[in-house]
């Protein structure tokens, strides 16, 4: 009767998103992947603005990598898209442009994880799985008081199989949304709201909420520092592509130089400095400037417009330096 519960108090109060609005296949393939890593609040807009310009899989599909990552542009974690795109290009070549149903075969796609693959089969194709993303393993670590760091992956499988037993039957989709719905807006990490929780009889974590789900223990961010150098000719700055197995991989940033002062540019002007904090990485960047004539061809380069920048795949870590560029004219 845990699903009835649940299931009740879902109806009664689940946000209206737009990936629920006329879901679809394809939408919950979207809508999953930029739920990977990100809020719902954050995800919203962008998914708007994607699902408008790549409607269905076809269209992304046939898009290039530019226009998928400018539409992915401040989202983050843009590996994501990239293999969103190459996702929807093997549903095309080898399952006849249809989104598989099972679990097995979703797992099989490019970014798709044990946790997508569920997600989708189960909101989209009614398929009986439960899905474990963050919340969800919140939840399930209460609801079953496992007091083992949740980040373990015995621990994640341990979780997967407890909450499977809940799974009912039918609205299995609907279930595992009722699931990641608890576990933002009431069992959540700090102060859960107990006493709103339509499921709160089943649960044996209720006064331990402080200690799970236990976690262990976190890395410290890498302090990093570096320079990246502004080379501007007749008002606009080259921007070069970063490259596969480097970090932000295929969108478009000024050029990281290693070492300034044995890179004898002359004439470099200091801008400022910026900082970004990345899942592993606190970065302060200096952006230095150097105004050029005339430059050499650079064939992984592309000059651009300070003020037209909108329509290139860029992260919040560009967009920063640039919007410092323009500040300091
Ligand atoms: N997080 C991951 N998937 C979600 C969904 N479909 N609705 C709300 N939050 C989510």
């Amino acid at each position: 009767m845990f699903a009835r519960s649940l299931l009740r108090w879902y109806d009664q109060v689940r946000r209206d998103l737009p990936w629920r609005r006329s879901p679809s296949p394809y939408g919950t393939l979207v809508s999953e992947f930029m739920l990977q890593q990100t809020v719902v609040a954050t995800v919203v807009p962008y998914f708007e603005r994607f699902i408008a310009r790549f409607p269905d899989l076809g269209s992304l599909a046939a898009a290039t990598e530019d226009e998928v990552l400018t539409h992915w542009s401040g989202l983050g974690y843009y590996r994501r898209a990239r293999n969103l795109h190459r996702a929807a290009r093997a549903v095309v070549a080898e399952h006849g442009g249809e989104l598989p149903a099972d679990e097995e075969t979703l797992l099989a796609l490019p970014g798709v994880g044990s946790y997508t693959a569920a997600a989708i089969a189960a909101i989209a194709f009614g398929r009986r799985t439960f899905a474990l993303d963050g919340n969800a393993a919140r939840v399930a670590a209460r609801l079953f008081a496992v007091a083992d760091p949740i980040d373990r992956p015995a621990v994640r499988e341990d979780l997967r199989a407890r909450g499977q037993t809940l799974v009912p039957a039918r609205r299995a989709g609907d279930f595992a949304q009722a699931v990641m719905e608890l576990g933002a807006r009431v069992c959540v990490t700090a102060n859960p709201r107990c006493g709103e929780c339509p499921v709160a009889r089943f649960c044996k974590g209720q006064a331990l909420t402080d200690r799970i789900p236990a976690r262990l223990p976190r890395r410290a961010k890498k302090v990093v520092r570096l320079d990246c150098v502004a080379v501007e000719k007749g008002g606009r700055v080259l921007l070069v592509k970063r490259q596969e197995g480097e970090l932000l991989a295929g969108t478009w940033a000024l050029p990281l130089v290693e070492d300034v002062r044995r890179a004898r540019l002359g004439d470099l002007r200091e801008v400022g400095t910026i900082r970004h904090i990345f899942t592993h990485r606190d970065v302060t960047a200096r952006v230095l400037r150097v105004r050029v004539r005339k430059v050499v061809d650079i064939p992984a380069g592309r000059w651009v417009s300070l003020t037209d920048v909108q329509a290139l795949p860029l992260s919040s870590f560009s967009r920063k330096m640039l919007s410092l560029l323009r500040r300091n004219p």
